[in-house]
């Protein structure tokens, strides 16, 4: 274990890690729990790509979770889970009740057949069985593949059929704010596609009434007591998958990110310790789903291989009202927040009257995550939240790191509102121009790339190892291109510009244009769309769909309303486009390339510098899209 404890300890670890990574990360490891040590640290390469951990070594990352930390804390509490209604009473885990569930539904899911590489969805709310369904597949050596309750039943199948998942995880329903949401009936509706899914464990949460297929639905309640609470854990290589997390990229299809067993254990213990400075018995508090990475690094694992009491929140930030995270503070001794700008800047437009009620004295450090945030936000969290005494970090990362790789470690490295800072120890960043050569020195904007692994790292994508070479190691020779612009400022701090790519990022969630795209194009009168993002206040990003229809489309809110629809059906809510405008054409170059470039500065606003546009096939269209943007094209 290495913990740094201040500024020079952190150079120190920076310098260590870049000169002898192995021995750097060798060091890291030295605490965990190992059935077999490795014979390797690292062996890599970034053409292939091969990038594999600890080598040789063998364990099961639930044994370090939960095993390890009975002896001192048997009793302490793991998890709090604060429901959806305020009105509802919280409910504590201690680590030794969290280790008895997990084992239970480790033994039911080996009694349905599960073994060892099996891969099992899981769909489910915010929930504490949703920790133990994830730490229960872990345990017994299953891949789990959790997607995001939010997402549609097709969206459901299209991941269950690309993992080949053998089993779902699911509830009867979910709560959401005012809402009650029927997750079973998404299930029902996505597995009449998935034939590879035998059994469904569904946990009976609201007791609503749900539809059973009588040999394929399992009730976990009943599964759980007739289990016994004795679970050996299953030995697991250190390169063996851990989970796979579907993710957008450019094109239409969501990949499957993977990774392993080892080096992701490692990673996510070491950045959780020294980005928050965790200390002994602090309650941590991650408002992201565990449906996204967030929730799998920071929400689980990486908390509880630390020890932590890690917080899962039901809920939403303004229901029944915008003081519902302030509450959960107050309520709970919360004294690290790890939230993401969409929730603060959706909160500070409800005023600073909210968070000033609370004085929230338990507070000691406050994380930003998922996009950039604006100064404004970051001041205000700064400000009203952490009434100017805590630590604010504002790290980056993303799925495919698994953990964060840009950040200040709390209260250590200085904080520069809107600057993700410097890379933790063991990160190899550069900036490339678009030739891929080096940009070097400071005050500088380029391409951000990695030159080196770091134990998080992605290990493929699943099903298709070319596709992660293609998408991650092909564009620049011997780097990892991580999609974002990045600025490197005069005392080397880098801050994250946003995507270069055609991926956006609406609300930290990240979302590929052309698979919004390709579900309004599902929409019976579509021809072809073009979507971009734009800037909004509290989504950080907007989706701005350009349209054209078979027909002029003579009653444009209701053709609006329908596209929105078939985007909800096909992907989820949160893929709805904020604009859509209907077009006549699209700016085309001769090729039949879509120029995004003119469509983004229109979607923008600013129509004024489009550059040249006399390749395009046809650029009176570009003329009539401007005039089109500037009547009424909003969704809601
Ligand atoms: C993309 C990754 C990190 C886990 C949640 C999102 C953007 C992430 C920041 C930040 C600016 C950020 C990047 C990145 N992003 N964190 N602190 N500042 N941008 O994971 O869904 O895989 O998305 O989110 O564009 O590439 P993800």
């Amino acid at each position: 274990m290495i913990k740094i404890n201040n500024f020079q300890e952190y150079e120190a670890a920076f310098s260590f890690a870049q000169e002898q990574p192995e021995a750097f990360w060798g060091e890291v490891a030295k605490d965990f729990v190992w059935l077999k040590p490795w014979d390797q640290v690292l062996n890599w390469d970034f053409e292939n790509p091969t990038i594999e951990w600890y080598k040789g070594a063998q364990t099961n990352i639930t044994v370090n979770c939960l095993d390890r930390h009975l002896p001192q804390r048997a009793h302490q509490t793991a998890v709090i889970w604060e429901p959806n209604s305020p009105n509802d009473e919280a409910v504590s885990l201690t680590y030794a009740e969290l280790h008895s569930r997990v084992s239970k539904v480790g033994n039911a899911l080996r009694k349905m057949g599960v073994q060892k590489g099996d891969r099992v969805c899981v769909y489910m709310p915010m929930i504490p069985e949703l920790l133990i369904a994830v730490l229960a597949c872990a345990r017994i050596g299953a891949v789990h593949s959790v997607v995001f309750a939010g997402f549609s039943a097709s969206s459901l199948s299209d991941r269950i059929i690309d993992a080949d998942a053998k089993v779902v995880l699911t509830s009867d329903g979910a709560m959401r704010g005012n809402k009650t949401i029927a997750i079973k009936e998404i299930v029902d509706e996505a597995l009449l596609k998935c034939p590879s899914v035998t059994n469904v464990l569904c946990f009976k949460y609201l007791g609503m009434p749900i539809h059973w297929v009588e040999g394929r639905d399992l009730d976990w309640s009943l599964e759980e007591l007739m289990a016994s609470d004795n679970c050996p854990p299953e030995v697991m290589e250190a390169t063996d998958m851990l989970f796979i997390l579907y993710t957008s990229g450019s094109t239409g299809k969501p990949k499957g990110v993977v990774h392993s067993t080892a080096g992701y254990m490692v990673y996510s213990e070491f950045t959780f310790r020294n980005m928050f400075q965790y200390q002994e018995g602090e309650v941590f508090w991650c408002t992201a789903d565990l449906g996204w990475i967030t929730g799998h690094t920071y929400l689980t694992y990486g908390p509880l291989l630390a020890g932590a009491t890690t917080v899962v929140f039901e809920g939403i930030p303004t229901w029944p009202g915008p003081d519902r995270f302030w509450q959960v503070i107050e309520r709970h001794s919360v004294n690290i927040l790890y939230t993401a700008p969409t929730a603060i800047r959706s909160l500070m437009s409800f005023g600073h009257e909210y968070p000033e009620r609370y004085p929230m004295e338990s507070l000691r450090v406050l994380g930003s995550v998922g996009e950039p945030i604006n100064e404004e936000a970051w001041h205000w969290y700064h400000e009203h939240v952490g009434k100017s005494r805590c630590a604010l970090i504002d790290s980056w990362w993303q799925t495919e790191t698994g953990g964060a790789m840009i950040t200040p470690l709390a209260g250590i490295t200085p904080e520069k509102p809107s600057y993700a800072g410097l890379p933790m120890p063991g990160v190899q960043l550069l900036l490339v121009d678009s030739e891929g050569n080096e940009i070097h020195g400071n005050n500088v904007e380029g391409n951000l790339c990695i030159k080196f692994p770091t134990p998080g790292m992605l290990q493929t994508t699943y099903g298709d190892h070319e596709r992660c070479r293609q998408t991650y190691f092909s564009t620049y020779k011997n780097l990892y291109f991580t999609g974002d612009g990045a600025r490197r400022d005069e005392d080397g701090y880098y801050r994250i510009l946003g995507r270069v790519d055609d991926v956006i990022n609406v609300s930290g969630h990240r979302m590929g244009t052309a698979e919004v795209e390709n579900a309004i194009n599902e929409h019976h009168t579509v021809i072809e769309s073009a979507v971009v993002g734009y800037p909004h206040e509290v989504k950080g990003q907007g989706i701005y769909a350009f349209v054209i229809t078979e027909h002029a489309v003579h009653d444009q809110d209701q053709a609006r309303k329908e596209i929105i629809d078939v985007v909800s059906k096909l992907i989820g809510p949160i893929a709805r486009p904020d604009k859509i405008q209907f077009v006549r054409g699209l700016p085309k170059t001769r090729s039949g390339k879509i120029m995004r470039r003119i469509l983004r500065k229109i979607a923008e606003g600013d129509a004024t510098s489009l550059g040249d546009i006399t390749t395009l096939t046809d650029p009176t269209v570009v003329k009539d899209i401007i005039q089109g943007a500037l009547v009424a094209v909003n969704t809601a």
